[in-house]
């Protein structure tokens, strides 16, 4: 080939390049792939105004009714139908009274003005709330143009009274209680909320955001719009209303435990149990003991520092929620803790990533502290002063406790040099509780912490129980089966429980082994109508003045920050009104009723508008069909 060929083969294929770039270019614009692909927004975005609406929804004896659009049909979108005919949509369901208006209006949300009787810090602290809630409603909106299109009413004013404007902090005795009354008066909407503290007004905000939607249907850009008028009295009927979440198994972003928050605030969640650290690793940088981090986290990356848990904390008392931080011991420690000798302090674990797991733990790998090495409790001391100065949290504190091995004690001790006495390891264990509990209250500037939440095991069963742990400071948390003598037990003792049955509230169960050995810890799944439905106070006849709450467990051996979301949502919004609002339950058909479907289906949805992805609850025909999959 000739030179000059060759030039101008190749401005050839230049041109049939340029060709097809540009048409591909134009073929694909036709549809919005670009843009879907550039500007991933975290809420869902919607191709729907530039398509005719295919159904309408028709509201027949309290149900909405799907039907095709025809000609001179009204076309009424399935999210007003909803919330106009006959239920609330509201997550949890209020305990008090509601009266709902049956008629809507269309406003912009840029007219939200906030008015407030308080100074000072609960003043910012509401503002902040303010702020949180109008992210909420902002993130209903389907359509940017939306916000440039004149509506109905100008002003939406949401006025907040408190009574007790020195509570900044929640604390189990708190009053959470709020009314709401809704009105709409000479071309604006008036929200008054009232609340004896911060964290009902808070509640009340959650409720005025769940009385706002979308509708699609809405003129030519669609529409966020507001019920007319409402009055809403609600309470919670449980005080610890709790989530824990594992962030050692798999180490979990800062902006996933967000979503969490973000998660249990629309839920009305008040406790967030963040189990920190386990025998694979310790993600926390501890401000007085690094090592802790600088050896056992999975990689420098995967660690929270002191200002993202600070930040973390604030994030969530803004959403009525209290972080309560948990560092498991003298079990479930391990890497994290080899740094004892090399620092001239002995041995501060023993078994680590010993083999055979099995002999001495329940899950690779192994790890447990040394309770003969008094090192060991001065470093507990600077932990806990750690844990609590960036909690800020000095009501409750979670010691853990959880399923320590005698065996590894019994090996370790055996090989060591010191003579013992023990003739039941219990005693040890029970000795090394106590010590912990006195070094709690040392880190505590020596005042000590009325609520101390400890693990359900054998050192909280007869005999042992009674002989190291006090009554009134230890509330024992009850993971065992719901059948288990336990529960009952610790009650007929004298001692406050937070039930977190594993037959009912683990949300880790159920994804089969992830060890070649072994079956499944857990199995089967719990669905979320398990958990709605676990009512133990009820089925098991406990006094209930003696149980604090509740919480759902999320272990992460399977769970990263990738599929949290999906394990948590919606169920552990079905365990927020187990605890706030506590419906009766039919103990001989265990019927949950068609409303209760049909909220969660529109609470599950008011997520995914504020950025989380929760599982899909059912086919989407069962939500565009309310009643015809039950
Ligand atoms: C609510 O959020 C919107 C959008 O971010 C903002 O324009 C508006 O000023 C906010 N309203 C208030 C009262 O903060
Ligand atoms: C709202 O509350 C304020 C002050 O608490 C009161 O003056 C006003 O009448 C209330 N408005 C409505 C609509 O209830
Ligand atoms: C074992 O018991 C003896 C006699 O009661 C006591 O003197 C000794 O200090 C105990 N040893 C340990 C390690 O507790």
């Amino acid at each position: 080939m000739k030179q000059g060929e060759l030039r101008r083969a190749l401005m050839v294929a230049t041109l049939l390049c340029l060709f097809l770039f540009f048409y591909l270019y134009w073929q694909q614009s036709s549809r919005p792939l670009q843009t879907l692909v550039l500007t991933y927004k975290h809420v869902y975005s919607s191709n729907e105004k530039n398509r005719p609406p295919q159904w309408t929804w028709l509201c027949v004896n309290q149900r909405c009714e799907r039907h095709h659009v025809t000609e001179n049909v009204k076309i009424v979108s399935l999210n007003t139908c909803s919330m106009l005919c006959g239920s609330t949509q509201l997550w949890p369901q209020p305990t008090g009274p509601v009266t709902l208006g049956s008629k809507a209006i269309a406003f912009n949300p840029q007219s939200f003005q906030f008015e407030t009787n308080v100074n000072g810090a609960v003043r910012t602290l509401l503002s902040e709330a303010f702020s949180a809630f109008n992210e909420s409603v902002q993130s209903l909106m389907r359509n940017d143009d939306f916000v440039n299109q004149k509506t109905d009413f100008l002003k939406f004013i949401v006025r907040a009274t408190i009574k007790d404007s020195d509570v900044v902090r929640l604390k189990l005795s708190t009053d959470e209680s709020y009314s709401l009354i809704l009105k709409y008066r000479n071309g604006q909407s008036i929200a008054n909320i009232t609340a004896r503290t911060f964290f009902g007004v808070r509640h009340g905000l959650e409720t005025l955001s769940q009385l706002i939607w979308w509708d699609n249907y809405h003129g030519k850009n669609g529409a966020l719009k507001v019920l007319k008028g409402a009055t809403v009295e609600d309470a919670p009927i449980f005080s610890y209303r709790g989530l824990m979440v594992d962030t050692a198994r798999n180490f979990m972003s800062v902006e996933s435990l967000k979503r969490v928050l973000v998660g249990m605030a629309a839920s009305k969640l008040n406790v967030f149990h963040w189990h920190l650290s386990d025998s694979q690793s310790f993600p926390m940088i501890l401000p007085n003991v690094p090592q802790l981090a600088k050896t056992g986290s999975y990689s420098p990356q995967e660690t929270y520092s002191s200002e993202e848990v600070k930040a973390l904390v604030e994030f969530a008392r803004i959403r009525g929620i209290r972080v309560v931080l948990e560092v498991d011991v003298p079990a479930h420690a391990g890497n994290g803790w080899a740094w004892g000798p090399q620092e001239g302090l002995g041995e501060l674990a023993v078994c680590i990533n010993e083999r055979p797991w099995s002999l001495y733990c329940g899950e690779p790998p192994c790890g447990q502290l040394n309770p003969e090495n008094p090192n060991v409790y001065d470093i507990l001391q600077k932990i806990y002063r750690d844990l609590i100065e960036l909690s800020g949290e000095k009501e409750i504190f979670h010691l853990g406790g959880d399923e320590v091995s005698l065996e590894c004690w019994a090996q370790h001790l055996q090989k060591s040099s010191t003579p013992n006495n023990y003739t039941d390891l219990h005693d040890l264990w029970g000795e090394f509780t106590v010590k912990a509990l006195m070094r709690l209250q040392q880190a505590n500037g020596g005042e000590r912490i009325p609520h101390v939440i400890l693990w359900s095991s054998k050192l909280t069963k007869r005999p042992y129980l009674s002989k190291f742990l006090d009554k009134n400071q230890v509330t024992v948390q009850s993971w065992g089966a719901s059948q288990w003598a336990d529960t009952p037990d610790l009650i007929a003792d004298g001692y406050k429980v937070l039930v977190s049955h594993v037959d009912a509230w683990y949300l880790d169960c159920g994804f089969g082994r992830w060890r070649e050995t072994g079956d499944a810890a857990c199995d089967p799944y719990r669905p979320w109508q398990t958990i709605y439905n676990h009512r133990p106070w009820q089925q098991l006849r406990l006094d209930k003045k003696k149980i604090v709450g509740g919480e759902a467990c999320l272990w992460t051996e399977q769970v990263s920050e990738w599929n949290l979301d999906s394990r948590l949502w919606p169920r552990a919004a079905a365990l927020a009104e187990r605890l706030w609002t506590d419906p009766q339950l039919d103990t001989t058909t265990y019927i949950i009723l068609e409303d209760v479907y049909t909220r969660l289906t529109t609470h599950r949805e008011r997520l995914i508008s504020r950025g989380l992805k929760p599982e899909a609850m059912w086919p989407s025909y069962c939500t565009q069909n309310p009643g015809m999959c039950l």
